[in-house]
């Protein structure tokens, strides 16, 4: 389905011209497509009926509106903490198909988890193990586990985003899965259910993901060896998605690769959390070009979005399409970087972009709608911006931009001891 399109020498999302959102809400502001949201979901849960299962990896995008598309649709959800709980039931999922990743989940955050009822912990450590059976037995419950095991596969990605390597801090080492498998059986107030994975993120290979496969396949039958029967395997998020000219495999092949490896285990489900291929290409980042600098041999488009706002490419050096919304721009061409308000020589949207551009003009910074939002920050003072959900013809503003107010709630002035 094509979301993002031109009609009439202006972009489009859906049936609305960007132009028109920037208007009404002005700049910088995010801008999702639900049909976009919709169709990328469904390109998962086509591949993936029940029993399989799929977990909308909240990280990625946690608007409440979004997560409402999503559990409208039947979603299941993947969080890393109380706060993201607490969105998805904001937002109408439900409880029983959340599962909770992370490597450092507190005392109160797995209380939490334990009276909503959620579906599942991926355990990422003995002592996380023992953590859990503990407040699970103090409150009467049975906490439902997997592990999550760290398969030792390079998943050939930017380090920052690798996770499934033995230098991780993530997960537990293969080698010590089974030991850790047979803890978690004796121990009261936990039930076994699966086993959980995730090697990283924007993988555009199949090959890491079933090399991680074959050697999770390998632990559950160990664990059958010793009675521990799992019911499904959780083979985390990271398919990548094309922000410029990489070709990852598309949904249908991933999922199908790894349901034909599965025949052999009819009694197995197969879980995926995936975030970036859900929303990345369903969102833009709406900027407009304040200035026009030329420092004698650079060029630089200076625009009303900083690394605040969208830090992916100040972080990992990522790259993002940057266009003219007006398609059809009678300005002059200029190579420059595009670059942000914010006092850092890294803030940078992208870097050696021609684009036909002058001052004023509203620029789309592409594949913006995953680890957009959700990584921004105040940094400057900068409130952060709006987001906008666009369904069909209607725009639906489903966060406010920041007012200074709401950037400095909660902190206060100290007496003045010259008036005291
Ligand atoms: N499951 C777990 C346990 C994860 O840690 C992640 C992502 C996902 C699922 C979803 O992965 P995805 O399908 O989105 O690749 N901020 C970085 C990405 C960090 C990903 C962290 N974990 C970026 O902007 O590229």
């Amino acid at each position: 389905m094509l979301i993002m399109k031109e009609i009439e020498g202006v972009l489009h999302f859906e049936d609305v011209a960007l132009p028109a959102v920037a208007e009404q809400f002005a700049t910088p502001c995010y801008v999702y497509s639900k049909a976009a949201i919709t169709a990328n979901w469904q390109a998962f849960s086509e591949q993936l009926p029940a029993p399989h299962k799929i977990c909308f990896a909240v990280k990625a995008n946690s608007n409440l509106a979004v997560l409402q598309v999503l559990a409208e649709l039947g979603a299941g959800f993947d969080v890393v903490s109380g706060g993201e709980i607490a969105r998805v039931l904001r937002a109408g999922g439900k409880a029983r198909d959340i599962v909770f990743s992370g490597v450092a989940k507190s005392d109160a955050e797995i209380r939490y988890a334990l009276s909503q009822g959620i579906g599942q912990f991926n355990v990422e450590s003995d002592a996380e193990l023992e953590r859990i059976s503990e407040i699970a037995t103090g409150m009467g419950l049975t906490a439902q586990i997997s592990l999550r095991v760290n398969p030792d596969v390079d998943a050939k990605t930017h380090p920052y985003i690798a996770t499934g390597l033995e230098d991780n801090k993530f997960g537990i080492p293969m080698q010590d899965a089974l030991a850790t498998y047979l803890r978690a059986a004796k121990l009261p107030g936990i039930s076994i259910v699966g086993a959980d994975c995730h090697i990283g993120s924007q993988l555009t290979e199949l090959a890491p993901f079933l090399a991680a496969l074959e050697r999770m396949l390998a632990l559950v039958d160990t664990l059958a060896e010793h009675d521990i029967q799992l019911r499904h395997i959780d083979m985390g998020g990271g398919l990548g998605v094309t922000y410029s000219d990489e070709q990852p495999p598309q949904v249908a092949a991933y999922i199908q690769a790894m349901l034909a490896r599965l025949e052999d285990y009819p009694h197995l489900a197969l879980y995926l959390e995936p975030g970036r291929a859900i929303v990345a290409n369903a969102g833009v980042l709406l900027t407009r070009v304040e200035y026009l600098k030329f420092n004698g041999h650079k060029h630089f488009i200076m625009v009303d979005a900083g690394m605040n706002d969208l830090l992916r490419p100040a972080l990992y050096q990522a790259h993002h399409d940057i266009v003219n919304v007006d398609c059809h721009s009678k300005a002059a061409s200029i190579t420059g970087d595009v670059v942000g308000p914010v006092c850092e020589t890294g803030d940078f949207l992208g870097q050696n972009r021609t684009l036909k551009v002058q001052a004023g003009d509203l620029l789309a910074v592409k594949s913006a709608g995953a680890y957009g939002f959700t990584m921004s920050s105040n940094y400057n003072t900068r409130p952060k911006p709006a987001e906008v959900m666009i369904a069909g013809a209607q725009m639906h503003l489903v966060r406010a931009r920041e007012t200074l107010e709401d950037v400095w709630r909660g902190e206060t002035l100290i007496p003045n001891e010259a008036k005291a």
